[in-house]
């Protein structure tokens, strides 16, 4: 099977290669604008995007891309996002608050995108947000994580790995057991709003314990200075932090300053500002993705294998 690829203005610094001609411009109010240049009728399209410190545009610049490139007659429309936009907003935490991951969900169908390929979502159910006529690809990158923590440590088997709130439980567990360690731990956290955390505490022992905390993202790194505050105080020695998606805004810089970080690049890293950060690239395994669509091969073989 053919596969044009498009990659969108934020998905960059994946150094993925398009395969047709398009254009991605701005109006000088900010509008995003795009324009297809190579026929692309009866063809299946690749349209790779991710989210920067402008989700919002991101996600425009997404949406009418699809629209362009279905209007353009193309045959099935992949979107491969590596992280998905408005994930944190799964749910109505209190009253007054809306569920924008599936306003994104709902603005995806509109546009008639025919499948949705993404990494580590941030909950779960977010899958049951997209109407079933979507075919959705929800990839696990422990196999991807493992392998290249794996590479920088060698044996992990005896750190404790550590879920920063309930949420992550299941995905610390997942690339724990990967790295063939048997031990966990889970902080439970209490948020007083976005991005503000009111309280912390491990439940598990660390003591005298190396520590690897696994979570889906690092935004501002508040969750994980205080979950690293909270390890040590409980008698953690060493604490390395993994994440699949580092947005790194606010005060992350500060926050996790001197801090081990591996993140991988599904959102571009500025990495002058973060020296401490190592960045797992994704290039291959993106490749690979696409390698596995145009031969029509289950993606499922990702989960129980990676090697570069
Ligand atoms: C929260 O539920 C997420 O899994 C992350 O822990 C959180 O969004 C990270 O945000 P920050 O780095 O700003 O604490």
């Amino acid at each position: 099977m053919e596969l044009e690829t498009i990659i969108c203005s934020s998905a960059r610094h994946l150094n993925l290669e398009p395969s047709i001609s398009y254009t991605t411009e701005r109006f000088s109010n900010g509008e995003e604008n795009v324009e297809i240049k190579d026929s692309i009728r009866e063809k299946q399209v690749l349209i790779v995007q991710s989210f920067s410190k402008n989700p919002a545009g991101d996600l425009m610049e997404l949406i009418i891309m699809i629209d362009a490139v279905r209007r353009s007659g193309a045959s099935k429309i992949i979107a491969l996002i590596p992280i998905f936009p408005y994930s944190r907003q799964d749910r109505r935490h209190s009253s007054g608050t809306p569920v924008s991951a599936k306003i994104v969900c709902d603005m995806l169908n509109i546009v008639n995108v025919d499948r949705i390929i993404t990494f580590d979502l941030h909950a779960d159910q977010i899958q049951g947000m997209i109407n079933s006529r979507i075919q959705f690809d929800h990839i696990s990158t422990r196999m991807f994580l493992s392998f290249h923590l794996q590479k920088k440590y060698k044996d992990l088997s005896n750190w404790v790995f550590c879920s920063p709130d309930a949420g992550s439980i299941k995905r610390t567990k997942a690339l724990g057991g990967k790295l063939e360690s048997k031990d966990y731990c889970i902080i439970n956290k209490v948020r007083s709003s976005a991005n503000v955390i009111e309280s912390m505490e491990v439940i598990g022992d660390v003591k005298n314990r190396n520590v690897v905390i696994v979570d889906d993202m690092i935004d501002t790194g508040g969750t994980l200075a205080k979950a690293i505050k909270v390890l040590k105080e409980n008698g953690a020695n060493n604490v390395i932090v993994v994440a699949t998606h580092g947005i790194l805004s606010g005060n992350v810089y500060k926050n996790l300053k001197n801090q081990e970080v591996f993140i991988t690049d599904s959102v571009a890293v500025d990495s002058d500002k973060f020296t401490d950060v190592n960045v797992f690239k994704l290039k291959h395994f993106i490749i690979s993705i696409k390698n596995r669509i145009v031969n029509n091969i289950p993606l499922g073989s990702l989960f129980d294998y990676w090697n570069e």
